[in-house]
């Protein structure tokens, strides 16, 4: 059980907010053509992220077990179709594919504390940042180096068990995160361009609405909150029963929120301002931008530094939700040791992570359907089992779990906020995902 409310807040947030809000977001914000794209993540995040987050944490709560075998229970409660359990797996299987690129992403920024501790951008330019960060990428040893790190640091963690060192982290780190991400948007604040950055995150444009990139700003809804797989259910199975769901959700979606736009808006303003910089950089975005930020900053070698080791701890905090699922479910399946389970857990995931590590060196080339190995991984997770799976846990929560199960968890059953959950989860979700996928396919098949 977390010890209290504020527990329970620090540890989804900490899953939370990860690489997903300082790395991901801006880079396909960037990609997507900007303030548009915004707009479209915003209100997934309100019209299906909290609904779907609200959910996951009852489900938990009412079953009190790992995914796979809450689903078990809710169903047999309910006496419906065993279909609803393909929930549990089809999460387990997510977060597996996730934290395989996860920890290689993760490695690379662990690798950056380094750099920029070691004063390698000191007085860099557009130019010199990029070739850094492509001369790394060429290196399949040194990535695989820093990507095995991360994931013998995640494996430690996670089989001494969560709740001791995770809750120490996320109380202090996250704070010191954040505090230093509105140090940098204060930065590219004054010596970027502020204007052209705010802009491009906020104006809309209907023209730059894709529909591929509506299923990208959903998909990254799911992601950024952990949503989708199970995560939020298995950290929600640990939550008093006297707490308030919905205002702990509402509460952590916008923490949330708030440090990814802090990221877009730290971020966009230098690449408006550095000659050789372009939105549409892609993964390499952050790791190009933020380093000239700090070349050019007094004390910039320290809090570079500090900077991306707080990123790695954001992230180490997210690569342990990701294992939570698949982990408390074969723990209890063979009365198995934890330790050993987040070993074999862990190395197996390891391995997977070597196709991302290669992909973009040796394998760069080698493509299915014009993807390389690690946007094969990203998009099926991403775009596909993550709202697949969001939707089959509105759709369970709003039509097949008993109304009093549900009103047991949340405290309420009439008045504003329950006609707000009740269309958000048994109509607003559901539809939406659904209208989501059959245009996205329709586009680029049709
Ligand atoms: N939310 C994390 C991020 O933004 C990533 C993450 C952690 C995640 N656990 C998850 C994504 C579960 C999907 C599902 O970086």
């Amino acid at each position: 059980m977390w010890s209290s409310r504020l527990l329970f807040v620090l540890a989804a947030t900490g899953s939370a907010v990860g690489l997903g809000n300082i790395w991901k977001f801006p880079y396909i914000t960037g990609e997507n053509g900007g303030g548009a794209f915004v707009l479209v993540y915003l209100i997934c995040i309100a019209a299906i992220g909290i609904p779907v987050m609200i959910a996951e944490v009852l489900m938990g709560r009412a079953g009190r077990q790992s995914p796979i075998n809450t689903l078990r229970t809710l169903v047999r409660d309910s006496g419906t179709s065993s279909f609803w359990t393909l929930i549990g797996w089809m999460g387990v299987l997510a977060g597996f594919l996730i934290l395989s690129y996860y920890a290689v992403i993760a490695g690379w920024a662990v690798s950056y504390v380094f750099r920029l501790g070691g004063g390698a951008f000191v007085g860099a330019d557009g130019e010199l940042s990029s070739g850094i960060f492509n001369d790394f990428l060429a290196n399949p040893w040194e990535v695989l180096l820093w990507h095995s790190l991360f994931m013998v640091a995640t494996i430690i963690i996670v089989a001494r068990g969560v709740v001791r060192g995770l809750q120490v982290a996320v109380r202090w780190l996250m704070p010191i995160l954040l505090v230093l991400l509105i140090g940098l948007v204060g930065y590219a604040a004054v010596y970027g361009d502020f204007a052209a950055g705010v802009a491009f995150l906020f104006s809309f444009d209907a023209s730059k609405l894709s529909w591929a990139g509506t299923l990208t700003a959903m998909g990254h809804a799911f992601f950024t909150l952990s949503l989708g797989m199970g995560a939020i259910m298995a950290y929600g199975a640990y939550l008093q029963s006297n707490t308030s769901i919905s205002s702990t959700v509402i509460t952590i979606g916008t923490l949330d929120t708030v440090v990814a736009l802090a990221a877009g808006l730290a971020i966009f303003p230098i690449v408006f301002a550095v000659e050789g910089l372009a939105p549409g950089e892609g993964p390499g975005l952050m790791f190009q931008t933020l380093p000239i930020a700090f070349g050019n900053l007094p004390g910039g070698t320290v809090l570079g530094a500090l900077f991306f080791l707080l990123v790695s701890f954001a992230a180490i905090t997210s690569a342990i939700s990701l294992t939570e699922p698949a982990l408390t479910y074969l723990v209890e399946r063979y009365n198995a040791k934890r330790s050993r389970v987040a070993i074999s857990l862990g190395s197996f995931c390891w391995l997977l992570g070597i196709g991302t590590v290669l992909s973009f060196n040796t394998w760069a080339d080698a493509k299915l359907f014009g993807l390389t190995f690690f946007e094969v991984v990203d998009y099926l997770s991403y775009k596909v089992m993550l709202p697949l799976g969001g939707m089959l846990i509105a759709l369970f929560a709003g039509w097949v779990l008993s109304k009093q199960t549900v009103v047991d968890q949340l405290g309420f059953e009439d008045g504003m906020k329950w006609t707000l959950w009740r269309t958000g989860i048994a109509f607003a979700a559901p539809a939406g995902i659904v209208i989501v996928f059959v245009y996205t396919i329709y586009q680029s098949f049709g």
